[in-house]
């Protein structure tokens, strides 16, 4: 298993203040979940500057071969540092990884069908966006490509706890909505957390709209471009129910944002 010093040695070497990366913790439970639950096919949501990339691929080497991780990001350029691209400390620091990989810009959640088209997955990480319900709609969109005995892992559970950062409630949304079996880190804030999924999707869609019920903080609407795939998905994987709350519930959310900002407009 990834040790601490080998985990300090990479952060000594690309760390930066405010690289939106994993902590040294963070990164040591995501190297003993990997270790424990000796993943096949790995899929990772949120790659910035490539940190927790690293560790997942350097976690995967150690535990053998025939592993997989497929990374995405919506974006191509690292957003702390926009002369770099995602992803880029994976390129220096594992220049040959020991499993398959793919790094895949411009991609999201909704790619996940996709990249499980031959198999799915065993071990998935969401690091992606922090608002809510995003993690959420990641989790909802990633759950049917997952198999029995995965474990899906929210970083920044516990972001919403340091006061710039209220409004980032996202991730500790979904982790608190979903049942056991299910754990967090236990160092420092406690700021990862897993939940393991034991059965179908369609099991969980009581535990998505629990979380789906909670105030939602993404600011502005979620765009057409988006809601076009996610509709697509969830309205062929679940069930019409669940398909007409999640629908009913982004269209008002993105009314009410054309309202607020049409009152402004007026107002100024
Ligand atoms: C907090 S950073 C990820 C940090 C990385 N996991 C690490 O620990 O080194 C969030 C990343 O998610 C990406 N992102 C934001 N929204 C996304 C979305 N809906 N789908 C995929 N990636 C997204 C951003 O471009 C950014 O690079």
């Amino acid at each position: 298993m990834l040790s601490l010093d080998e985990i300090d040695a990479v952060f000594a070497r690309y760390y930066f203040e405010g690289m939106g990366a994993v902590s040294r913790y963070d990164a040591k439970f995501l190297c003993e979940l990997i270790h424990d639950s000796q993943p096949g096919k790995c899929f990772e949501v949120g790659v910035a500057s490539g940190m927790s990339t690293t560790f997942l691929l350097k976690a995967l080497a150690k535990i053998g071969p025939e592993r997989e991780l497929v990374s995405v990001d919506i974006s191509q350029q690292y957003y702390a540092d926009r002369t770099k691209e995602v992803g880029y400390v994976v390129a220096t620091e594992v220049p040959e990884p020991g499993c398959r990989f793919g790094l895949h810009f411009h991609h999201w959640s909704a790619d996940a069908a996709a990249f499980a088209a031959d198999e799915k997955f065993d071990f998935v990480f969401i690091d992606a966006h922090h608002s809510h319900p995003w993690a959420t709609i990641d989790t909802m969109l990633i759950l049917p490509f997952v198999k029995p005995g995965a474990w899906i892992v929210l970083h920044d559970i516990a972001l919403k706890d340091i006061p710039r950062f209220a409004r980032e409630t996202g991730p500790f949304h979904v982790y608190n909505s979903f049942l056991p079996p299910k754990k967090k880190s236990q160092f420092e804030n406690q700021n990862i957390g897993a939940v393991q999924i034991t059965g179908s999707h369609r099991a969980y869609e009581a535990q998505l709209l629990a979380s789906l019920a909670c105030q939602w903080t993404v600011s502005g609407v979620i765009k057409e471009s988006f809601t076009h795939r996610i509709f697509e998905l969830v309205d062929r994987l679940y069930s019409a129910d669940f398909a007409l709350q999640l629908r009913s519930q982004i269209e008002a959310h993105n009314k009410s944002v054309a309202f607020s900002v049409s009152q402004t407009r007026r107002r100024s």
